[in-house]
């Protein structure tokens, strides 16, 4: 069944509300719980597509998981077992590279797959340091399915050609199962959940700026981990509220690891009126509740090292940037390509549907202010943050807006239309 988004012209969002747990940290909790000895309990663990494929996975490799309701699991972790049947992870991205580090470093054999969008991602990125460790990898064109056989693994000293989570992380976790020492050297400050859940879980792992350092020989222990609120789901509500008039909106325990944070630091550059009051810290991760109010916005030049700390929220940003006055542009930003889409390509043909004017660059965008949207037909292409951010283009449209192929958002935000509704922001979802 697919879905669709209906977004009529709202203003005067309100109200407080919470957003589904972290994506990549609830990843991790799964494939790391599944390593760790002992019972591991996870509280406020995202239910969505894209980690339900992960559960999955781990289950199908022989992990012991109790469910009671959608957000709560106990794991027992121990030794994987081999399956015959091959992994899917669908459209996760993330599952798929954190999982075939883990897998390099195992004495059977497996074989991850995924969706169609997947098996069209990048997996060289990961292949190469992992062969590099000697791990036996083969792929049709360095892509999903991929073949992995037992081998012994060494630690290597590698520099990450882009920065990446995914491919830092996919090193690290082989490094738990080789011989010496693993380093990691990235160019940018890419999300640092790996390292810190590692960590708490008793790994030896040393972070100096952008080099961490591992020293495998010590078993990870369960933990209990609450996994704190998305502030990649967040940036929707954040954005909508911020551009729409007369908006007033709280988003209560949303992670604010500074590796995280661009998309907050770029915003309050504009100008937005973002008001931040810490809660209690979650999973090692700092958490705050984000009030924000509609505010009158001036363009920005971003590159640099904050392009890592908000690479998912440039969709939603080109959407905020259209309501800004002045310019905004994005350089340094190639890696959008190689999303679930080209989200640079995709996002400006989509946005120019609504009448607007963006000039793609190949690593950026420039975006003049002060337009106006025309409501319109366009399409998410099964993108879940293409989807979302389109719909709160929509918000701020002349007439009504049709977003197909939108069920995607239930990959990261299940609730997101519910949860814009209780708002007051006029997104209702059809299926059909
Ligand atoms: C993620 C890392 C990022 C991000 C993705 C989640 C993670 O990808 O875009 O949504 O959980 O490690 P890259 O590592 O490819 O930049």
């Amino acid at each position: 069944m697919s879905s669709y988004f209906i977004v009529h012209p709202s203003s005067s969002l309100s109200g407080e509300t919470k957003v589904p747990g972290d994506k990549s940290i609830s990843h991790r909790s799964v494939l790391f719980a599944s390593l760790a000895q002992g019972k591991t309990t996870i509280d406020n663990w995202l239910a969505a597509g894209d980690t339900e494929a992960t559960l999955a996975a781990m289950k199908q490799l022989g992990i012991a998981i109790k469910r009671e309701g959608l957000h709560h699991l106990e794991i027992e972790g121990g030794k994987l077992q081999a399956s015959s049947d091959s992994i899917n992870l669908r459209h996760a991205g993330t599952g798929m590279r954190l999982l075939a580090g883990i897998l390099a470093g195992q004495d059977f054999p497996s074989v991850l797959d995924g969706s169609e969008q997947l098996r069209k991602r990048p997996m060289k990125r990961i292949i190469d340091p992992l062969l590099l460790m000697g791990a036996k990898i083969e792929s049709p064109e360095q892509k999903a399915p991929l073949h992995i056989s037992p081998s012994s693994l060494q630690g290597i000293s590698y520099t990450l050609p882009m920065a990446s989570a995914q491919v830092k992380s996919a090193v690290l976790l082989a490094g738990l199962f080789a011989q010496g020492v693993t380093e990691v050297i990235e160019p940018g400050p890419s999300r640092d959940h790996t390292e810190n859940m590692l960590k708490a879980m008793g790994a030896n792992i040393e972070v100096t700026g952008n080099h961490v350092r591992l020293t495998p020989g010590q078993p990870l222990q369960a933990i209990d981990i609450k996994v704190p609120g998305d502030i990649s789901s967040a940036a929707f509500i954040i954005v909508a509220a911020l551009i729409t008039p007369e908006s007033d909106v709280t988003i209560h325990q949303v992670n604010v690891n500074p590796r995280r944070t661009g998309i907050l630091d770029v915003l309050l550059q504009m100008g937005a009126n973002i008001k931040l009051t810490p809660s209690e810290e979650q999973a090692g991760e700092p958490t705050a509740d984000i009030r924000v109010r509609s505010s009158s916005l001036q363009g920005v030049a971003i590159k640099g090292d904050i392009v890592v700390r908000m690479i998912d929220e440039f969709p939603i940003l080109m959407v905020a940037a259209l309501h800004t006055n002045g310019v905004t542009t994005l350089e340094g930003a190639k890696e959008l390509r190689v999303k679930e889409t080209d989200r640079l390509a995709v996002m400006t043909s989509e946005l120019k549907k609504m009448g607007v004017k963006i000039t793609e660059t190949p690593d950026g965008f420039s975006i003049p202010g002060n337009q106006k949207l025309l409501g319109a037909k366009v399409d998410g292409h099964d993108d879940h943050r293409i989807a979302m951010s389109l719909a709160v283009a929509g918000l701020v449209a002349c007439g009504q807006t049709l977003i197909e192929q939108a069920s995607c958002s239930a990959d990261s935000f299940p609730d997101y239309a519910k949860t814009m509704t209780k708002l007051k922001a006029e997104i209702g979802e059809c299926k059909k």
